[in-house]
């Protein structure tokens, strides 16, 4: 499975229009914001995309270094901030010679970990932020949550009743991915308990909490049109913070993020 076929074909640069993608996008900046050192960080932005966080952070001061897997993507990002090109490359998250070791505050992977069903190779892509990352330095990884086709699909696009989506959504809860589906063979969609164990197993140790991206703002009346108005927005996500690390509604997410923190024993 290599996700660049999928990334060739599908137009991920125009993902963030869409309603529940828009959620995710806002939310992301929202829990990246609240969590990383108040001052101008470092920042590798390592499964970057098309640029949208990368520019983004760019407009906030920081330095921001930008790569991904996906020539496409890579090439996309470079014509849209010429001035930038030599800040954005081809990479993978799991091996980075590019990058030096202890030299940034903050690593940003929001799009390697949908894409790596095998857990050597997720192990592989953690310890290599771990070891970009200076001494109290952060981690941000996005993953797909294992109920999220239910959520978005079965629900939002009501697709409950559908014979496809059915056989798609039982075979994702059962193994994590669809090889017979044209778009979920190509992603991977994590259970909790996995993404626990895989940041348990890694470099980052214990350090870490898991936070709810969407959580229950997806189920909210109208929340697309909410995100437009700083007002609205900020009413929504008061709303969603105060339950955006309870387990128990991680189900309503498409997305959540790990935080991790590199400590290093004295
Ligand atoms: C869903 S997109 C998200 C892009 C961007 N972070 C965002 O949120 O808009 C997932 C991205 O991860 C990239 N990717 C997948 N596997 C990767 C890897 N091993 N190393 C770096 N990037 C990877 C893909 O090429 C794709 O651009």
């Amino acid at each position: 499975m290599n996700c660049n076929d999928y990334y060739d074909q599908h137009n991920e640069d125009k993902r963030f229009e869409l309603d529940v993608f828009k959620l995710e996008y806002y939310r992301t900046l929202d829990i990246i914001e609240r969590f990383i050192p108040e001052r101008k960080c470092v920042i590798y932005d390592i499964a970057g995309g098309t640029g949208h966080y990368f520019r983004y952070l760019i407009e906030q001061g920081h330095n921001v270094t930008m790569c991904d897997l996906s020539p496409r993507h890579v090439e996309i990002a470079r014509n849209r901030y010429p001035e930038k090109k030599n800040r954005i490359f081809t990479g993978d998250a799991r091996n980075l010679p590019e990058l030096e070791s202890n030299s940034a505050d903050v690593v940003l992977n929001l799009g390697a970990m949908y894409h790596l069903p095998d857990p050597e190779d997720r192990l592989d892509a953690n310890n290599e932020s771990w070891r970009l990352l200076k001494p109290g330095g952060m981690l941000f990884n996005s993953y797909c949550i294992r109920n999220a086709t239910a959520y978005v699909e079965g629900i939002q696009d009501d697709m409950y009743a559908d014979p496809g989506f059915l056989l798609m959504f039982k075979a994702i809860r059962k193994k994590g991915t669809a090889p017979f589906d044209k778009i979920m063979q190509y992603f991977y969609f994590h259970t909790l308990d996995e993404i626990k164990k895989d940041l348990k197993a890694s470099n980052f140790n214990g350090y870490f909490k898991i936070i709810g991206i969407e959580s229950i703002g997806g189920a909210v009346k109208s929340f697309a049109e909410k995100l437009d108005n700083e007002a609205e927005k900020e009413k929504l996500f008061n709303f969603i913070r105060i339950c955006e690390e309870d387990e128990a509604l991680m189900g309503f997410n498409s997305h959540v993020m790990g935080i991790s923190v590199k400590k290093i024993k004295s």
